[in-house]
């Protein structure tokens, strides 16, 4: 699909971080954009911001009636849906023995089940869109690959990927594509409330990716009608390598980022 003045586009998790930078690369093309999280004064703000008429759409992805309602009140107000952009999610750090199962259920409730009562409410609308409808899906890197510490988040990844990978060929045929988008360590307030715990090989902070620089490759993704989008490169190159030869990655994991990325030899 091509992206443009009528282009009708959702994003959750659009408050701040990737999400945010979607909506104001998906605005500055011209099209609608709801803008879908929990925080509405952060929506309404950037509805203000950008450049177009959006809509703010308070809800909840971990609730299916509540992001039913935002995106039925979308598709009215915008007349219809071409474009989702299942974002929305959280991360807790932790090793398994110590993290709580209020986390972890939380992590599935947001990440790998708010995905799926996403796509569900949005599939009608994206369905019925006169020009091929589209849906990213928001993995991560983590998705590819299990670090210690991330257990429960990576398996919530894993499970949107294999989630999105299957629906893109269930929907052949329909008008409705899929491109699943795997992120490494982006420059977001995703771990902001870890603090100083986060595990020895993160490497988050300013040198980071540039969430601008995603937004954009996104965008193009979805014009080219991507499977998947690996961002930065070295994201597919890990992934790749991890599916030949688990134990070389290790070995690579070791070189890169210390001794406590792959520490069972
Ligand atoms: N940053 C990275 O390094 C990285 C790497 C790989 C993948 N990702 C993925 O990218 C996505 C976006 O993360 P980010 O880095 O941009 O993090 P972020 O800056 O913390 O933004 C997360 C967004 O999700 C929304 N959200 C969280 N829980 C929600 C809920 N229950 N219902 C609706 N919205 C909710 C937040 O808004 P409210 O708090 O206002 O609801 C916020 O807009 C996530 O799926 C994350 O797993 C990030």
């Amino acid at each position: 699909m091509q992206i443009g003045s009528g282009t009708r586009a959702l994003v959750t998790g659009a408050s701040r971080g990737i999400g945010r930078a979607v909506a104001h690369a998906l605005a500055e093309r011209g099209a609608t954009v709801g803008l879908a999280a929990r925080s509405t004064g952060e929506l309404e703000a950037l509805a203000r911001e950008l450049p177009g008429t959006h809509h703010p759409l308070t809800c909840d992805v971990a609730l299916p009636a509540s992001i039913a309602t935002a995106v039925e009140e979308f598709a009215a107000a915008a007349g219809g849906l071409d474009l989702l952009v299942a974002n929305a999610g959280i991360a807790y750090y932790e090793p398994i023995v110590t993290q709580s199962l209020d986390k972890i259920e939380l992590m599935t409730e947001v990440n790998w089940l708010g995905t799926v009562y996403t796509v569900k409410a949005a599939l009608p609308f994206l369905l019925e869109a006169g020009g091929g409808g589209h849906i990213v899906v928001m993995s991560s890197g983590a998705g590819l690959r299990g670090f210690p510490g991330a257990a429960a988040y990576s398996a919530t990844k894993a499970a949107q990927r294999m989630f999105a990978e299957a629906l893109r060929h269930e929907l052949a045929g329909t008008g409705v594509s899929v491109t699943t988008v795997f992120p490494g360590e982006v420059r977001t307030s995703l771990h902001d409330h870890e603090g100083t715990q986060m595990p020895r090989w993160y490497r988050g902070g300013p040198n980071a990716a540039s969430a601008d620089v995603l937004a954009a490759r996104i965008l193009t993704a979805v014009q080219r009608d991507s499977r998947q989008l690996h961002y930065r490169p070295v994201v597919k190159h890990m992934g790749i390598l991890n599916g030949v030869s688990p134990g070389i990655a290790d070995r690579v994991l070791r070189r890169l980022r210390g001794e406590s990325a792959a520490p069972r030899r």
